[in-house]
């Protein structure tokens, strides 16, 4: 047993002891904030950002941090994930990327503010946070839809058009774009999106186009986006179905391909 003075001094000496240890440990976090947060890259337009995060509710839906309500995804590391090309068309529209599933509000944001939200995001992505958010277990459920190309031999080179329509948000195209992007459908499987380098094999001309133009009347329930017309013109259509035609070696190649001739001075 202790005796009155004896526990007197354990409790004045342990609540001591472990007050120093937290003022230690809080001034010890504050310390390291600046660095890890990266404060010196909060620009402008990640504060203006953050204000339409706020006056939005985004998080009456959404996690950021971990922090928000689980309706929807965590967009932490949504910049890494899908890319500004594939945010700037999605915020503008957030159905078209997600054709028949959960919906997301159409906040009609002017294009200044799409660049804010997405720097505010992208800051958000970059902050330190000790590995979090985990690498999710996707790869478990995985179903095999497309055989991936790998042996890259053609020397062509892919038109912009592919990286401002976003197909290369999704996809890979002779080595451009996302090598293996996983997508859940609307069964709730996750299939991984095919590269469009073969798919000249796979499709024929008139089938890309369809396709293209409404994946949804050939595949309900395929989580391809929707992009025509709001996106993508019938016209910009055609020119896309060219390119992936063309990329068949046997196919006649376009006029227009750069061939590597030595000039004849
Ligand atoms: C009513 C609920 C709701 C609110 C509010 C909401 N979202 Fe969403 N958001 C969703 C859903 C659901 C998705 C999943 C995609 C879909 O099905 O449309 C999503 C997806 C996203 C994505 C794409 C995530 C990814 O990695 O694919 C971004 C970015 C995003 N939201 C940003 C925002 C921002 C910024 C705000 C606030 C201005 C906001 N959201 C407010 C429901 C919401
Ligand atoms: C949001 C992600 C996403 C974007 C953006 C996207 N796609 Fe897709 N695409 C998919 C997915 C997922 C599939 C596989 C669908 C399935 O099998 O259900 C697919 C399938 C395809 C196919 C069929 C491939 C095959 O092997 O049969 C073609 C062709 C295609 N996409 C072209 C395009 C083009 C062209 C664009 C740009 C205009 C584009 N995609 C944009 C996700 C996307």
């Amino acid at each position: 047993m202790l005796s009155k003075s004896q526990a007197r001094t354990f409790f004045l000496g342990g609540t001591g002891v472990f007050t120093a240890a937290f003022l230690a440990l809080t001034f010890d976090t504050h310390r390291r904030v600046p660095a890890q947060t990266h404060a010196d890259k909060i620009t402008p337009a990640v504060v203006r950002g953050k204000h339409i995060w706020e006056d939005n509710n985004c998080m009456g839906c959404h996690t950021l941090f971990g922090e928000g309500a689980y309706y929807a995804p965590e967009l932490t590391k949504t910049v890494e994930r899908r890319g500004p090309e594939f945010l700037r068309i999605f915020l503008k529209d957030p159905e078209a990327m997600f054709p028949g599933q959960r919906k997301m509000v159409n906040y009609h944001f002017t294009p200044d503010q799409i660049e804010d939200t997405i720097a505010f995001l992208d800051w958000c992505g970059k902050v330190d946070l000790n590995g979090f958010p985990p690498k999710p277990p996707l790869q478990k459920s995985v179903m095999p839809v497309a055989v991936q190309q790998i042996t890259l031999t053609s020397t062509r080179t892919v038109p912009p058009i592919f990286q401002e329509k976003t197909c290369l948000a999704c996809h890979s195209l002779l080595g451009k774009g996302v090598p293996t992007m996983m997508m859940p459908n609307m069964k709730g499987e996750v299939i991984a999106v095919p590269s469009l380098d073969e798919v000249y094999k796979r499709k024929s001309r008139k089938d890309l186009v369809t396709w293209i133009t409404n994946p949804q009347a050939i595949k309900p329930g395929t989580p391809m986006p929707a992009l025509v017309p709001a996106f993508v013109s019938p016209a910009q259509v055609e020119e896309i179905a060219d390119f992936l035609m063309s990329l068949d070696p046997s196919a006649p190649q376009p006029a227009s391909v750069p061939v590597a001739a030595p000039k004849a001075n």
